[in-house]
């Protein structure tokens, strides 16, 4: 194991001026940015070194540069999280080492594919929830805000699936919250150095109110009625290691910290895609009328059942196909702990890497057409032939997520029985403005109007 000590000054917020996410605004904060990190990749042979004053950045985006970085030399790299941790407090998705081994081990359990089928019915129970309020919507004929839609699915599905619980708090209102702390690009150092000192509508009071709130859910989740008092559940299993005597490190704290992460990891990356693929869809009839005759062709006119999931194969591969063209983490950050070589470039120890997933999600080299949508490309045949590590929209090595499967799954039956019953109509700009921040999101969102089927 490499030595773990990096040189560069811990915990700073989001949008202060240490944060990679400040750094970075300059090149995210227009009209294109993804156009102009892949004229700069190009441009760069797949490296790109920016230096500034106290602080190394190196992009990088081709498959080899993501094997090197977060597989055959991962150790050599630790996660940069630190104005995350407000959100994420300390829990494994931020810590490195063998005690993110030892935090990650009795999580596993909860996201192997056997525990699928007993989550089975709490995530239909979700889409329930959700086709009531859609319901209501398309009679109103108002317009949803997609990502707020599909985040709140997300969140009534951990609840449910992983926790045990209906979901105890109003999810449109801690989702905004989280969203006013997330959203870099409206911290008040950027804003006042990009505006000169105009405050507008957001303070730093304002921040740490969203923060208060998003604090207090973990314990309003355990504290709410058990939904089925089931054994195995992830909850459960969180509570079996903070009383495990010989775990100290997993107190109650650790326990709140994974709940958060889970809350935000678990549900905004889901729900990005799940937004995304409406958006797609919506762009391509025929993928959408080509979903609901899957969905005849391996249904009926019945609800799914647990062995019919499998058998939904073209609405996965419409999942797949949107996570390469709308990466949720379209940049993985580390930190170099020693030197290093990439490409012939020196990586040097405190120097932070940044993986641009979406870069190699668009490049020629390793898609047809790659800015065309076809889901058909994940068909198992043509999947093959895939470059390693040109598609890694859940990371790649020991550190990738661990909610991978378990997103499609509830993607898959979200899409199938979502438009069985509705037309989503997007009605905002097209092609769509990216906000890039932590997550790939819509500038501005993505405008819906619902329309009712049956
Ligand atoms: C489309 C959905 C999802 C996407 C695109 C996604 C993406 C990712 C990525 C890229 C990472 C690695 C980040 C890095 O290396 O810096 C990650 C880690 C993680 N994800 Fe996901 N995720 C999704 C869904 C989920 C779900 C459903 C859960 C759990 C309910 C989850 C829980 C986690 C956790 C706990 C980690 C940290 C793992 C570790 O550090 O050991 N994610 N995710």
């Amino acid at each position: 194991m490499a030595d773990m000590t990096v040189a560069y000054s811990p915990s700073h917020g989001l949008g202060e001026e240490q944060s990679i996410w400040f750094k970075l605004t300059p090149l995210l904060n227009q009209e294109n940015p993804m156009q102009v990190l892949m004229a700069l990749s190009d441009k760069y042979n797949g490296v790109i070194p920016i230096n500034l004053k106290n602080q190394r950045i190196v992009l990088l985006s081709e498959p080899q540069h993501a094997e090197r970085v977060l597989v055959s030399n991962a150790d050599n790299y630790t996660k940069y999280f630190d104005g995350l941790r407000p959100i994420f407090g300390n829990s494994m998705i931020t810590i490195d080492g063998a005690l993110w081994q030892k935090i990650r081990t009795p999580q596993q359990a909860a996201f192997h594919p056997n525990m699928f089928e007993e989550y089975f019915p709490y995530l239909m129970s979700a889409i329930d929830s959700k086709m009531a309020r859609w319901t209501e919507v398309a009679e109103t004929g108002e317009t949803v805000e997609m990502v707020e839609e599909t985040w709140t699915l997300a969140a009534e599905m951990v609840c449910k699936a992983l926790f045990d619980r209906e979901m105890p708090f109003n999810p449109h209102f801690v989702f905004q919250q989280v969203k006013i702390y997330t959203d870099v690009m409206n911290h008040k150092s950027i804003r006042l150095k990009n505006q000169r000192g105009e405050l507008v509508e957001m303070t730093a009071e304002d921040t740490a109110k969203a923060m208060e709130v998003w604090h207090s859910i973990p314990e309003t989740v355990i504290g709410a009625n058990a939904i089925d008092h089931r054994e195995k559940t992830l909850l459960k299993m969180l509570e079996a290691a903070e009383a495990d005597p010989d775990f100290p490190e997993f107190d109650h704290r650790q326990v709140i910290d994974e709940m958060k992460q889970y809350l935000w990891a678990g549900t905004e990356s889901t729900a990005l895609t799940l937004a995304w693929s409406l958006y797609l869809l919506s762009q391509h009839p025929e993928a959408m009328e080509r979903i609901r005759a899957e969905a005849h062709a391996v249904c009926g006119d019945a609800d799914p059942e647990w062995n019919q999931v499998q058998q939904l194969s073209y609405t996965r591969m419409v999942i797949q196909e949107t996570m390469r063209l709308f990466p949720p983490v379209w940049a993985l950050i580390r930190i170099a702990a020693g030197d290093d070589h990439i490409q012939g470039h020196k990586v040097k120890a405190g120097d932070k890497v940044v993986i641009l997933s979406y870069i190699a999600h668009h490049s020629p080299k390793y898609w047809d057409d790659p800015e065309k949508f076809d889901p058909e490309r994940f068909a198992p045949e043509r999947a093959k032939k895939r470059v390693k590590y040109s598609y890694l929209p859940f990371s790649a090595g020991k550190r990738a997520c661990i909610g991978g499967a378990l997103s499609q799954i509830e993607n898959t039956l979200a899409l199938v029985q979502l438009l069985r019953r509705f037309t989503p109509e997007y009605v905002g700009p097209v092609p769509a403005k990216i906000h890039a921040t932590v997550t790939f999101c819509p500038k501005g969102g993505l405008p819906f109007r619902i329309r009712a089927l049956r």
